[in-house]
C-alpha cells in the first residue's frame, strides 16, 4: 500500500485531499498543529506538525517512518493567507506569509528529500495556486508565496528526476474552503487606501462565496499519484486555465480585464 503525508489535512483541499486517497486505498497520515482536536472526526492518522518549525518537520517525518517503511509521495498542502493592499500589511504578516506557505513547503521537501533518495522512488505534490502564475490585488504577499513555489519546484524537479523522484505543481483557482474565513486582513489600515479595499474586498468575497468545494483538485492529486510519469503544473478550475493564457496573449488587455473585475 501506497503511503502519502498531507500536510495540513484538517480542513479545506487538504482535508478532500487526505479523504479521497484514504477512501482509495493509500496508507494516508495526515498533519495538523492541533492532532488532538481534529482525531476523533478524521478517518485517517493524524500526526502533529507546524511547517514553520524544523524540529517539529522532523518530528513528523521520523514519527511516520516508524510507522511504515517508505514514503511515496508528500503533498505540500498547508498554507494561510493574508489579505490586504501590500503597503497596508504590516512585515511581520507579510514575512509570516512567506515564511509558512513557501519556507514551510520548502523546508518540507528538504527533510523528505534524503528519505526519497534513500528509497530510490517519490513524488513531490504541492498545492501553489493560480496567485502563483498572475498578480492579484489585495493578495502581493500570498502571490509572491506562491510565484516562489514555481520557482523552486520547477528547478528541484529537473535536480532530482535522476533519483527517481518526480515533482508536480498544482495550481488551484478559487475554491470554497477555510483559508478565506481564516484570513488575516493587513493592518495597520491607512486611509488612502479605503476606497480600493471598499472596491475590490467585495468583488474578492464574492468570488470566494460562488467558489466550488474543492474536490476537483483532490482529483488532480489522485492523477498526479497515478501517473508514472507526472507532468510539472496542473492548473485546476476554469480561472486558472484562462487567466494564464490571456496574461500570455496580451498582458495589457489582461490587465484591464483585472482592474475592471476589481473595480480599480
Ligand atoms: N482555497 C482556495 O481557493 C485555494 C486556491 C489556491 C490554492 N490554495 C492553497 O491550498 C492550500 C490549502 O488551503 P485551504 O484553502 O484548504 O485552506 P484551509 O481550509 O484554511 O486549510 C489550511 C490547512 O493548513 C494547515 N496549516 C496552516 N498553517 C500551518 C502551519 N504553520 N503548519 C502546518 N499546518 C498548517 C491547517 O491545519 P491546522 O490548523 O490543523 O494546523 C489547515 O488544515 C494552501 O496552500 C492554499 O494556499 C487554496
Amino acid at each position: 500500500m501506497d503511503t502519502v503525508l498531507v500536510t495540513g489535512a484538517t480542513s479545506g483541499i487538504g482535508f478532500v485531499i487526505a479523504n479521497l486517497l484514504h477512501k482509495s486505498g493509500f496508507k494516508v497520515f495526515g498533519t495538523s498543529r492541533n492532532p488532538e482536536k481534529h482525531r476523533q472526526t478524521l478517518p485517517f492518522e493524524l500526526i502533529e506538525l507546524d511547517i514553520t518549525s524544523e524540529t517539529s518537520i522532523q518530528n513528523c517525518i521520523d514519527t511516520v517512518l516508524s510507522k511504515t517503511a517508505a514514503i511515496n509521495a508528500l503533498v505540500n498542502n498547508a498554507g494561510i493567507g493574508i489579505c490586504g493592499t501590500a503597503e497596508e500589511t504590516s512585515l511581520e504578516q507579510a514575512y509570516r506569509q512567506v515564511e509558512t506557505n513557501f519556507w514551510g513547503a520548502v523546508k518540507m521537501t528538504r527533510a523528505i528529500l534524503p528519505v526519497m533518495r534513500r528509497q530510490g522512488f517519490g513524488k513531490i505534490i504541492t498545492i501553489g495556486s493560480l496567485a502563483g502564475l498572475i498578480g492579484v490585488p489585495l493578495q502581493s504577499y500570498y502571490s509572491a508565496s506562491k510565484h516562489a513555489l514555481e520557482g523552486f519546484f520547477k528547478s528541484l524537479r529537473i535536480e532530482v528526476r535522476p533519483f527517481n523522484i518526480q515533482v508536480s505543481l498544482v495550481e488551484p483557482g478559487f475554491f470554497k474552503t477555510n483559508l478565506h474565513n481564516a484570513f488575516e486582513y493587513a493592518e495597520p489600515a491607512i486611509a488612502g487606501y479605503d476606497r480600493i479595499r471598499e472596491r475590490a474586498l467585495p468583488v474578492f468575497n464574492d468570488t470566494i462565496e460562488r467558489a466550488e468545494a474543492p474536490e476537483r483538485v483532490a482529483c488532480t492529486v489522485m492523477k498526479i499519484l497515478n501517473s508514472p510519469k507526472a507532468g510539472f503544473g496542473y492548473p485546476v478550475g476554469k480561472q486558472s486555465r484562462i487567466a494564464p493564457f490571456l496574461q500570455f496573449l496580451c498582458y495589457r488587455l489582461y490587465e484591464l480585464g483585472t482592474r475592471r473585475k476589481f473595480r480599480l
